[in-house]
């Protein structure tokens, strides 16, 4: 299994200062948020760690120039989440991690690898439980059967953002997936949806309708540095160790 990580979004939440320096790059204590995802990567041994960035984002490439492990592509239009995955296209199962997402409190990534190893799932998406109100900000996960004690569901399908009355469970899409090398032949075909982008969503909820894909509430939490409030929030979480 490989690792993609996705960078190469606008940031327009975190303007004016994503025009000087990339939101993955902003610093949580001492190094770049960025690093960590590179490391929870690395602990869920992978064999390669892709980097999708723009030819705006070149302070990433040079900051990790000397990691042997590490390659980089390019997303030249920002068409959506599932189009800059696209743009890594690898002919194996990959570990798909939002670079503006951190998890404290465990690593997502090593704990989706053991859940995959475990239960044979062809794909393990990570899920987070969020409040009610929230819902319409997420993919939001339908779901079959639930083992509490393994923290796996069976996901049916995902809605991506629904309004509060229309959400299928309270189980949010939480920036990290195993995906199985088919995902490429899907998101090549995906249309486009919410916001007219290529919509990462769209392509496992198809997989999910057919089968396969196993959700895992892993028992961390899921900081989104995309925007002041959130970042705001995850150094003062990655500093308290919550
Ligand atoms: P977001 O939707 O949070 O990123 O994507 P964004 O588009 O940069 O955000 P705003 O709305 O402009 O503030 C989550 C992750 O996926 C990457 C982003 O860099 C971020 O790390 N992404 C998103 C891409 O690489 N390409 C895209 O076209 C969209």
């Amino acid at each position: 299994m490989k690792a993609i990580i996705t960078a190469a979004g606008l940031g327009t939440r975190f303007a004016p200062v994503t025009r000087v320096v990339p939101k993955e790059m902003l610093p949580i204590g001492s190094r770049p948020a960025l690093e960590l995802l590179v490391e929870e990567a690395r602990s869920a041994g992978v064999d390669g760690i892709t980097i999708v960035i723009s030819p705006e984002k070149e302070l990433i490439r040079a900051y990790f120039a000397d990691e042997k492990d590490i390659g980089f592509v390019y997303q030249n239009e920002q068409l959506g989440l599932g189009h800059a995955v696209l743009q890594a296209h690898i002919d194996d199962d990959v570990l798909v991690m939002l670079g503006d997402a951190i998890v404290t409190g465990c690593s997502a990534a090593a704990e989706m690898a053991d859940v995959r190893r475990r239960t044979g799932a062809a794909a393990v998406v990570g899920l987070e439980r969020v409040p009610r109100e929230r819902v319409s900000r997420y993919g939001i996960a339908r779901c079959g059967a639930i083992d509490e004690r393994a923290r796996t569901v069976e996901i049916l399908d995902l809605v991506e953002k629904p309004p509060v009355e229309e959400a299928p469970s309270d189980l949010a899409v939480a920036g990290r997936y195993i995906l199985p090398k088919g995902i490429f032949d899907l998101l090549a075909v995906q249309k486009p949806g919410r916001k007219g982008e290529i919509q990462l969503t769209d392509s496992i909820a198809s997989m999910a309708r057919e089968g396969g894909v196993l959700g895992y509430v892993y028992p961390g939490r899921r900081l989104d540095i995309g925007n002041p409030d959130g970042y705001y929030e995850a150094l003062t979480a990655m500093r308290s160790g919550r």
